[in-house]
């Protein structure tokens, strides 16, 4: 239709022109006037053509268009079939929720490169408290949570009464439960303490009165300002043996009435942050207390090791309730941990997990009459029946552990009558002069006319290099076999594996 719209004004411009051109002949003064009308009539035609050529333009674009618009509601449609594919950025974003600031720098995530507020999330995404809000020192990793109490805060008087002043310290954007889970997964967790004292001891340790204490994350009252010895009323002059009396802990303890300070950091990770600082006999202006922010750093010890627990899971950011495999002494064990409660972990033992590294079975046979030469031969076989594992040296008869763990082994034989008596002996590490071991013996005692069996059954413990071997303990003994009826039988395999050492 469009192709059609075009033709047409074109063909007509040309028949116009034409019939114009047709029309010349002799001027004359009417000439005049008609020869301005016709050409006032092209210019209108002309005009007209122009708009209408302008229109099928228009027209054009607004099929253009709407071939665009259908293409776009086809994309529209196949969109909505199929999965929405993110970027790799955008998958990085969603996936990664760090726990502390240490485990943010260690992604190595650009939006985690430079010092700021971060939202971490220490017990674990999708489970616990919500995400908290802290201040990340990125050149060292440090999480620094942040309070209410930073800032130098006047002490001020109150008499004579231990602890008449006392500030509760409010830890905004966190959770108490938040504050354990980054003190379990951090290697450290400080907080510095600086108190200036006018008078105003912390402990008269000749009454055995604390005026001054500190509570810890689960109230507990504290004494000591410095370090990690929660048994011990302590400044950092204590510990470093330079307080101004030398028989005291603290500087402040000197209670004179000169201004004097105590500047220490508390180091015990188990119990901070500082949740209320309390002083007491203030007969002297002056005094003033400094906390820091509670700082988190490093990942703990417990986090690289291999998971023991379903706490040591917890710490790997596990938080999915479940079975899980862990290690249990020489073997895999296999544990339901539900960690709702973050490091309260509860951890249901379920049983271990039998996995061995390779297998190692075996089952031999003599088809042949076998006589022992000498007293104590060693027994022969010549043929196999299952050989899994290179443990079995059929034609050696030497069976050597492969790995530490425990072995099921039986040997069973006839003896042939009218021969000589037939003892049979199992010998551990036979080689092996200092250690060889009689494990068993049996066999049909005293010549007798009937086959008489012999049939040695036994489980051990082995440990790697361990050999295990039977022998014919007396000469001319026979075990009785035919290659028709086979009946010496050597079979044995590994029962239990210590995976771990
Ligand atoms: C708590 O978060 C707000 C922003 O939500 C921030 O301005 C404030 O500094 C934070 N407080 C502390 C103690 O970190
Ligand atoms: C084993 O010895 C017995 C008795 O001497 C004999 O009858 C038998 O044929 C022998 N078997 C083989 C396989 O040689
Ligand atoms: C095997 O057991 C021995 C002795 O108990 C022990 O010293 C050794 O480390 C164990 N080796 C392996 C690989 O488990």
């Amino acid at each position: 239709m469009l192709l059609q719209c075009k033709i047409v004004p074109h063909f007509m411009w040309i028949v116009l022109l034409l019939s114009a051109a047709s029309s010349q002949h002799i001027p004359s003064a009417d000439d005049g006037q008609q020869f301005r009308e016709k050409s006032e009539a092209l210019l209108i035609m002309s005009r007209l053509h122009r708009m209408e050529a302008q229109i099928l333009d228009q027209e054009l674009r607004l099929v253009n268009a709407a071939d665009e618009i259908v293409s776009l509601k086809k994309q529209i449609q196949q969109l909505g079939q199929q999965p929405v594919v993110l970027s790799a950025t955008h998958e990085k974003v969603i996936a990664f929720s760090p726990r502390t600031c240490q485990e943010a720098l260690d992604s190595g995530l650009p939006e985690y490169k430079t010092s700021g507020m971060y939202w971490i999330d220490p017990d674990g995404l999708g489970i616990g408290d919500g995400a908290i809000y802290v201040f990340c020192d990125m050149t060292t990793g440090t999480t620094a949570v942040g309070h209410d109490s930073e800032s130098t805060i006047s002490i001020p008087k109150c008499g004579a009464d231990p602890g008449c002043y006392s500030r509760p310290i409010v830890y905004p954007n966190t959770t108490i439960r938040q504050l354990r889970a980054l003190a379990e997964i951090s290697f450290q967790c400080y907080q510095s303490i600086q108190v200036n004292c006018v008078g105003a001891p912390f402990t008269d340790e000749g009454l055995g009165v604390d005026y001054a204490w500190w509570n810890d994350i689960n109230g507990d009252v504290r004494n000591f300002w410095s370090g990690d010895d929660e048994t011990a009323h302590t400044c950092q002059c204590g510990i470093d043996g330079n307080c101004i009396r030398t028989d005291l802990k603290c500087n402040c303890d000197a209670n004179v009435a000169v201004s004097l300070s105590d500047i220490g950091q508390v180091t015990l990770k188990r119990i901070l942050p500082v949740t209320q600082l309390n002083f007491g006999k203030i007969s002297y202006t002056g005094g003033s207390h400094t906390l820091g922010k509670l700082q988190c750093a490093g990942k703990s010890n417990a986090v690289d090791v291999m998971p023991m627990s379903c706490l040591d899971l917890w710490r790997h950011g596990y938080n999915l309730k479940g079975f899980y495999p862990i290690r249990k002494d020489t073997k895999i064990q296999f544990v339901y941990c539900d960690f709702t409660l973050g490091q309260n972990v509860v951890q249901t033992e379920i049983g271990y997990v039998d996995v061995k590294t390779e297998p190692i079975e075996f089952y031999v046979q003599s088809t042949t009459n076998f006589t022992a030469a000498i007293a104590d031969q060693r027994i022969e076989y010549n043929t196999f029946k299952l050989l899994r594992g290179t443990a079995m040296d059929y034609q050696t008869g030497l069976f050597t552990a492969p790995k530490n763990g425990t072995y099921v082994f039986a040997f069973s034989g006839l003896d042939l009558p009218g021969s000589n008596e037939l003892l049979i002996n199992v010998y551990k590490n036979d080689d092996k002069i200092l250690i060889k071991e009689l494990i068993g013996s049996g066999g049909p005692v005293g010549g007798t006319a009937n086959h008489g069996t012999v049939a040695i059954p036994f489980v051990l413990r082995l440990t790697l290099g361990d050999t295990i071997r039977v022998y014919i303990g007396t000469a001319s003994g026979t075990l009785y076999s035919d290659p028709k009826r086979p009946m010496t039988h050597f079979t044995g395999f590994l029962l239990e594996e210590d995976i771990f050492p």
